[in-house]
């Protein structure tokens, strides 16, 4: 595994694994499976229902705690100050740990306009020694800029939807302006869109003797981005992190990056701009 560094001086893994769906005891032996063959960060989410399942895999395999960098989200409900304190508090309880390697705002929520209040409650939270890392998740430039102004404090990571259909650039560009590490949710687009039989991408993958995830993947470490990937299969577990012995070149990285459809490309439609979750 390679690793990022990011603005507080901590570093992770340039691939975590997704864990959208990896739930009950099936989730559990998913996690595990993957902690065993290679995977060091997990990202989770309060919203995912799975933080118990993180927590139990962890507990089973033994690995010390400093082998395994845990990320959760907080939930749209606690995005008071007092609330958010005790929503970080009540995951950590939940998945059996007594510090978040990095925590993560899950939306803005720009409508209901509390996203500073959350990020003076991580700030806080990362000073009382819950969180090692603090970061944002959907944050456009305008929310960055807002919560850096009010606090002082820039996040270190911002998780954003990007795939080839939507490659979101822009937003990797603010981000790396002002010194975030972007990070990739959806990078094979959730099998919601026929990525994984794109023909440009599938000619790139015979190229290289790659799958067309691996491909996907490979682009987004060329571009400097954390890539969160969700299996629930050895077989893709192995495949997906598999990506450190080829390199795309330039001509391909531009094909890939010319695959865009805009808004269009969306999974599931989410603008950070308009996107509610109240839970
Ligand atoms: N911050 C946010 O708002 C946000 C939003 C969405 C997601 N996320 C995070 O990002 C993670 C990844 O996104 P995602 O779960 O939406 O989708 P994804 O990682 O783009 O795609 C996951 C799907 O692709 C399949 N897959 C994985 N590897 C494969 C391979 N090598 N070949 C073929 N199929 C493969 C998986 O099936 P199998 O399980 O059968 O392998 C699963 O159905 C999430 O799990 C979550 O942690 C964050």
């Amino acid at each position: 595994m390679e690793f990022y560094n990011v603005n507080d001086g901590n570093k992770f893994p340039k691939i975590a694994l997704g864990t959208v769906d990896l739930k009950g005891a099936k989730g559990v032996q998913s996690i595990k499976t993957a902690l065993r063959n290679g995977y060091e960060l997990i990202d989770t989410s309060t919203n995912y229902n799975n933080e118990g399942a993180v927590g139990k895999a962890i507990r089973e395999l033994n690995i010390p705690r400093e082998h395994i960098q845990v990320s959760s989200k907080l939930p749209g409900a606690n995005h008071e100050y007092d609330k958010a304190i005790d929503a970080i508090q009540e995951s950590l309880y939940r998945i059996g740990i007594d510090y978040f390697d990095k925590y993560l705002i899950h939306w803005p929520l720009p409508k209901r306009d509390n996203y500073v209040e959350a990020w003076q409650a991580l700030v806080d939270a990362q000073k009382f020694g819950l969180i090692k890392t603090i970061g944002v998740s959907n944050f456009l430039p305008e929310h960055l800029d807002r919560i850096i102004e009010a606090t002082g404090v820039t996040p270190a990571t911002n998780q954003i939807e990007r795939h080839p259909y939507f490659n979101n650039l822009d937003l990797h560009q603010a981000n790396k302006d002002r010194g975030i590490l972007t990070e990739a949710w959806s990078p094979l687009g959730r099998e919601l869109n026929d990525l994984l039989e794109n023909k440009v991408l599938a000619e790139i993958a015979r190229e290289h003797d790659k799958s067309i995830a691996q491909v996907i993947i490979r682009w987004n470490i060329q571009t400097g981005i954390l890539v969160n990937v969700k299996s629930g299969q050895l077989e893709h577990q192995l495949e997906n992190i598999d990506v450190f012995d080829f390199e795309l070149t330039q001509e391909e990285m531009e094909l890939i990056n010319q695959l865009d459809k805009g808004k269009e490309g969306l999974v599931e439609g989410q603008d950070p701009r308009e996107y509610e979750e109240f839970d």
